[in-house]
């Protein structure tokens, strides 16, 4: 039934269109609609979106008061029943696209722990969540910091860091093209999440 159709939230958080983590989550996305989930699609760089201004807006009803595309993407959020996040590490980290989104959930995590007065770390996560990403290096530690953030990003979202498909030595624009098996990773990651 339409109404019952598991609702996935896919976030392209890549200044490239076509870059390594968006052909990755492409294909995500596709193993989820294979799967029979319906699928939203957010490309953050086509969103006018301001970083948090740390002005606790937020504070009296959870909602971000800066009025610009994140309202809908907030709302996005709340309905999803599940996430899929896709970022380039920049310097250690996610990109700033994606970071501006972190911070804009700050309104999501004020809603949890201020307004809802859960306790921290306590509650399990209702939904799951599925995190892309890439960097052109090799070091063990490579994806530490960009791991970190995003499991505190997710848990604000009320969603668990279910899985996390990260590659090494990635750069060019496409390079990800030369490794059909990671494609074909993230296509059963996304058909995975629906089920
Ligand atoms: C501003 C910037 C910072 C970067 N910092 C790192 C880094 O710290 N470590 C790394 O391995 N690669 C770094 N890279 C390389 C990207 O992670 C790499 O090109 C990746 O494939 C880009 O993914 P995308 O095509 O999905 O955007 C950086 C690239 C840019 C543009």
């Amino acid at each position: 039934m339409e109404s019952e159709m598991l609702r996935i939230l896919a976030i392209y958080g890549s200044p490239r269109r076509k870059g390594n983590t968006s052909l990755l989550l492409k294909r995500a996305v596709q193993g989820a609609i294979e799967a029979g989930g319906q699928v939203e699609e957010v490309v953050l760089r086509d969103l006018n979106m301001s970083p948090c201004l740390e002005i606790y807006g937020c504070k009296q009803t959870g909602r971000c008061v800066i009025q610009d595309d994140f309202q809908k993407v907030y709302e996005q959020i709340l309905s999803c029943h599940g996430l899929m996040l896709a970022s380039p590490i920049f310097f250690y980290a996610v990109s700033a696209h994606t970071k501006i989104l972190m911070d804009r959930c700050q309104s999501l995590w004020t809603k949890r722990y201020w307004l809802e007065e859960t306790p921290t770390g306590k509650r399990e996560a209702r939904r799951k969540g599925l995190f892309i990403s890439v960097g052109a290096t090799k070091g063990k530690r490579l994806f530490d910091g960009a791991l970190l953030s995003v499991r505190y990003f997710f848990d604000a979202l009320d969603v668990e860091l279910w899985r996390s498909l990260l590659y090494r030595g990635l750069d060019l624009e496409g390079d990800v093209l030369r490794h059909p098996e990671f494609l074909e990773e993230a296509y059963r990651a996304g058909k995975a999440l629906v089920h």
